[in-house]
């Protein structure tokens, strides 16, 4: 553990790389492949060498984001920042917050985190990315919100039992093996007292939108930010996440794998760890979750 600017560093993730040993590798246009064995070298960011793209990431809970990736992250976020978007979703989380405390795995730079400690709740933070987490302790009432540097998938967060856990923006997929992922559900019930939720936002995977016979689809494609994603591993249900985004006149270019996860997939994971599904619905406007949603807020309650 070490110490960066009044948190606590618990650099997990680059010690189990370390042990890990090193990769064998297998290049194939700009996408992971299944059947590669061990992990990478230590201290992987987000900003790799192209000849990296084109290795799975076996064994390995989460990529941890790096500095350029953090200054462009609230530019990238900044439609998903805007009150329309931030008001619904801190609606639901205060009211599920009974008051508090409340903790968010992978706070990032603080966009819901912070807004939700103003309404007057306790909240703690999770961050694997010390980039991240310097972001969110540079804004305003970052006083009010402690955060630990840590992986959502081991580390324990002081100040437990939560009311409420909370893991949004898809960063469940973050986490790229289904074990770690499971480890993440087993990790938020630690935290939980009984009856306490455990909140989850995360696509519905949408490989009905891959035209037939390719591998990838452009998902974004503004003048600032084009995103591409390849479905790569149909076993291992690991995709990669490819931007370019220009910010501050500069060309950022950011490539991560995701493990998209099924909704039934995260039942399954919380049955195993003590959840029961309490609602799912397609977004923070509490709509309907149908065959045709492209997103879901999963709440799932700790059994006693
Ligand atoms: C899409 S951002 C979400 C940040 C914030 N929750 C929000 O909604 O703006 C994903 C964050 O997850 C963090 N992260 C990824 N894997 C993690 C892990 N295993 N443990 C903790 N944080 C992780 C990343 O460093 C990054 O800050």
């Amino acid at each position: 553990m070490t110490s960066l600017s009044g948190l606590d560093v618990y650099d997990r993730v680059s010690e189990r790389r370390a042990a890990a040993g090193g990769a064998r590798r297998r290049g194939r246009h700009g996408a992971g492949r299944a059947d590669t064995h061990g992990a990478r070298p230590a201290a992987m960011e987000n900003q790799w060498p192209a000849s990296w793209v084109g290795e799975k990431l076996p064994h390995m809970g989460s990529i941890t984001w790096g500095p350029e990736w953090a200054a462009a992250y609230d530019q990238t976020y900044a439609a998903m920042s805007e009150p329309p978007v931030l008001d619904p979703m801190v609606g639901v989380l205060a009211e599920l917050a009974r008051g508090g405390p409340v903790l968010e795995f992978a706070v990032g730079t603080g966009r819901v985190a912070l807004p939700l400690s103003a309404r007057g709740i306790a909240v703690h933070g999770l961050e694997l990315s010390p980039h991240m987490a310097e972001r969110l302790l540079a804004k305003p009432g970052a006083d009010a919100v402690p955060v630990t540097i840590g992986d959502m998938t081991t580390t324990r967060v002081a100040g437990a039992p939560f009311k409420l856990v909370y893991l949004v923006a898809n960063t469940i997929m973050n986490v790229t093996t289904q074990d770690d992922q499971l480890a993440v559900f087993a990790n938020a019930a630690t935290h939980l007292e009984p009856g306490g939720c455990f909140v989850l936002e995360v696509i519905v995977p949408q490989l009905r939108r891959v035209p037939p016979g390719e591998v990838a689809r452009v998902f974004t494609f503004d003048p600032d930010h084009v995103g591409i994603e390849t479905f790569d591993d149909l076993a291992g249900q690991i995709a990669w996440s490819h931007h370019w985004i220009e910010t501050g006149g500069r060309l950022v270019r950011h490539s991560a794998p995701y493990r998209y996860v099924w909704p039934s997939e995260l039942d399954l994971m919380a049955k195993i760890t003590g959840f029961r599904l309490r609602d799912r619905r397609a977004g923070w406007d509490q709509a309907p979750f149908t065959s045709d949603s492209h997103s879901q807020v999963a709440t799932f309650e700790k059994l006693p």
